[in-house]
């Protein structure tokens, strides 16, 4: 497995292959590789015969209060799992390889990214389509692997290759759950050992709301309350929003006809947690 930090360097790589005629995949990640990154490398390999896995905490994706400083950093079992999995090339960057100095160029996807997290997150958005975008650039996958979880992520990623005509293909990979039902996320570390008893009771609401739909239940009002009553039962947990939209474009649904996503974020202690299920 090949380590490259320059973005030159990337690209060189990308297009030697590309010129071999070798189908690459994406795989994007922030690090603090949980067996839910593993899932998107597994997915990658059924579609393609080199995989690049990138590495990069990127600081245009945090809001000044976020925990850019603090994000997990655990690179040398990020690159030992990479290696287990049979990633050929880790794309390591560094900031201002990235992001050169005054650089002026963003790119933004309009409505999708100012619903959900984005109303509480403004800038998020924009500095995922950006990263992902200079990414698509350097890697030039035939194939782009995101996870579910970040539901709201892969609907912007989709509508973004569309728009700007990239020519990759994006697959996502279903949400990994620990035992008791937590979406894995690098971002759990940060939850007290209390919390961490506690956090599962979103995927329990998330299923009572399923359960509920499965039962004939279309209004979204009434299944949104049925999430409510789980998180109510936690005084220590705030709300930012339970909300049914559309799963392909993310717009407001008024009663369930087609499928539409559910989801939820909330912040326990000092951490911001998102899930979500599909309701078809
Ligand atoms: O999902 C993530 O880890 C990040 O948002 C991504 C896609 C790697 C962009 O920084």
């Amino acid at each position: 497995m090949e380590i490259i930090t320059s973005p030159q360097a990337m690209l060189r790589h990308a297009s030697q292959h590309r010129e071999n005629k070798t189908r690459i995949a994406l795989v994007p990640t922030m690090g603090a590789l949980h067996e839910g990154h593993c899932s998107l490398i597994t997915i990658a390999k059924e579609h393609a015969d080199h995989i690049i896995l990138s590495l990069f905490v990127n600081p245009l994706q945090f809001g000044a209060n976020e925990d850019f400083e603090t994000y997990p950093q655990t690179h040398t079992t990020d690159i030992a799992q990479a290696k287990t999995h049979g990633v050929d090339v880790i794309f390591m960057p560094n900031t201002h390889d990235l992001y050169p100095e005054n650089h002026q160029t963003t790119v933004t996807v309009n409505t999708i990214e100012n619903v959900l997290c984005g109303k509480s997150r403004p800038n998020h958005f924009s500095g995922v389509a950006t990263i992902v975008a200079k990414l698509f650039q350097l890697t030039r996958p035939h194939v782009a692997v995101f996870g579910e979880k970040d539901y709201q992520q892969l609907v912007l990623i989709k509508r973004m290759v569309l728009d700007l005509h990239f020519p990759i293909e994006i697959k996502s990979g279903a949400i990994i759950r620990h035992d008791d039902g937590l979406a894995q996320s690098s971002r759990n570390t940060y939850l007290s050992t209390q919390e961490r008893t506690i956090a599962p009771c979103i995927y329990q609401g998330l299923s009572a709301a399923q359960h509920q739909h499965q039962q004939g239940e279309t209004d979204p009002h009434r299944l949104c309350t049925t999430v409510q009553q789980h998180l109510d039962k936690h005084p220590s947990i705030a709300i930012e929003y339970i909300e049914i939209r559309d799963a392909e474009t993310l717009e407001t649904v008024t009663a369930l006809t087609k499928p539409a996503v559910l989801a939820v974020a909330i912040v326990l202690g000092k951490t911001r947690l998102i899930d979500n299920i599909v309701l078809k």
